[in-house]
């Protein structure tokens, strides 16, 4: 298990549609509190189909991303600014692989995702990327979360 390193940092995590559908956001954010995160914020949406395509921009014209946008957009999700230290890559190792049937055993994808597309959530693959992902769910506001 890496440390996750010493700096503090912050991350962000969206809950899917299917995954809130399903009852599974207060497992969710059990393993995310186990995991050491403190949750600094916390907010539920319906994504217009804009954003669930700004969102996930960088996949614009692969072919899963027609798919991608209209699952995302198909119910409330929630997203979630988070704060460990190493945040950005401790999320991605307790979140888990892609494809949760290649999830490590005990990952939230591993738990609670059912497909590669419905894989229970998304987490920020950079720093660079948090403020910007969080302001489709907090605005302006984002900016402050970390503070
Ligand atoms: P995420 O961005 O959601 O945290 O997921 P990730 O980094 O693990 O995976 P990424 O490659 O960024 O893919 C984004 C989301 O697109 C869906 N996907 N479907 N072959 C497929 O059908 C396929 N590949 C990816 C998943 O919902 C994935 O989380
Ligand atoms: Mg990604």
């Amino acid at each position: 298990m890496p440390s996750g390193g010493s700096e503090m940092e912050t991350t962000f995590l969206i809950v899917k549609p299917r995954a809130l559908a399903e009852g599974h956001v207060g497992g969710i954010v059990t393993e995310l509190e186990r995991a050491g995160f403190e949750i600094l914020g916390v907010a539920s949406r319906r994504l217009t189909r804009d954003e669930a395509a700004g969102l996930y921009g960088v996949h614009e014209g692969k072919p899963f991303f027609e798919g991608l946008v209209e699952f995302m957009t198909s119910g409330l999700s929630v997203g979630l600014v988070l704060r460990a230290p190493g945040a950005v890559a401790l999320l991605r190792e307790v979140v888990g692989a892609t494809d949760p049937g290649e999830a490590a055993p005990g990952t939230i994808r591993a738990l609670y995702g059912t497909s590669v597309r419905e894989n229970a959530v998304h987490a920020a693959d950079s720093p660079d990327r948090v403020e910007f992902e969080s302001s489709f769910y907090f605005g302006d506001c984002a900016r402050t979360l970390d503070t």
